[in-house]
């Protein structure tokens, strides 16, 4: 029996994965024309007023930096720029995988868990700012989604999870390696099949698919090689819980190519802090 095909199938097979909001469809193609305007995308992302709501209280947070300031889409639009709001837009709709209720397992803390994603996001925000990259939104929602598989996992292989979680803790060891003892297939192949159904650009594809073997990366090395880093970051600086105690060794590919030892660590730690405290929102949307 082939235990990793078997398990790729299933995950294919699934037919109530979770699918990309049609309105996320629509606003991409709105974006590809020139002509379109901020009405338009405003009214596009109304239509759906659950992300609607989500949108609005994100562009209000902190986070995004106009606090209590925006009372309409059609605003949020005009002053953040057609692409950040389709990168909130995204984010928003990731909350909805995130954050289904309902699953409760013992020895993987869902809340941790979820703090562990944002923390990830606002810290490869924070390493893309120092390395003086200009994709800093596209890092923070690779970050964000780096460990997306694992949500697939628990949500619909509940007998797979239970025993990855199990072995973990038996052995101390990392989830990945559990998974890969277990099944020879894990988060990174399982969420990477979730974000090609959901037609993401090729850059989060590949980091969700290769943060823990970045040289893997052919194309879009630098987002997989900053979620790589951050990873390892927030789980030094213990900013929420993934689902294992270990802290993997960095990548001497990752540090160099970042050009690392050239920045000062404990501005970009002091930094990671700061962007994920202004991550609180994310905890309550
Ligand atoms: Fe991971
Ligand atoms: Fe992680």
């Amino acid at each position: 029996m082939n235990q990793k095909r078997d398990l790729l199938e299933a995950v294919r097979g699934i037919s109530t994965i979770p699918t990309i909001p049609t309105v996320l469809e629509k606003i991409t193609l709105l974006l590809q024309n020139p002509q379109t305007s901020a009405e338009e995308i405003g009214r596009a992302i109304t239509t759906d007023q659950s992300l609607a709501s989500k949108v609005l209280k994100l562009v209000n947070s902190a986070f995004y930096g106009f606090p209590g300031k925006i009372s309409t889409i059609t605003h949020a639009v005009v002053i953040l720029g057609f692409s950040t709001i389709k990168n909130i837009v995204l984010t928003a709709s990731i909350f909805d995988v995130f954050r289904k209720k309902g699953h409760r397992y013992a020895g993987f803390d869902m809340e941790k868990f979820w703090f562990h994603s944002i923390a990830c996001g606002a810290a490869s925000q924070s390493v893309a700012k120092f390395i003086g990259s200009s994709e800093r939104e596209e890092a923070f929602i690779a970050g964000l989604i780096h460990d997306v598989g694992k949500i697939i996992e628990c949500q619909y292989l509940e007998k797979e999870f239970t025993q990855i979680v199990r072995e973990t803790q038996q052995k101390n060891q990392l989830f990945f390696d559990s998974e890969k003892q277990l099944f020879e297939v894990t988060h990174q192949e399982i969420g990477g099949l979730l974000c090609q159904s959901w037609n993401l650009p090729e850059n989060l594809q590949n980091a969700v698919k290769y943060h823990h073997n970045p040289s893997k990366s052919r194309s879009h090395y630098l987002t997989t090689a900053i979620v790589h880093c951050a990873d390892i970051l927030v789980r030094a600086m213990d900013l929420g819980n993934g689902g294992d105690n270990k802290i993997p060794r960095m990548s001497d590919q990752v540090w160099q190519s970042l050009g690392l030892e050239n920045l000062s660590l404990q501005s970009l730690l002091e930094n990671v802090n700061d962007e994920v405290e202004k991550t609180t929102i994310f905890m309550q949307i």
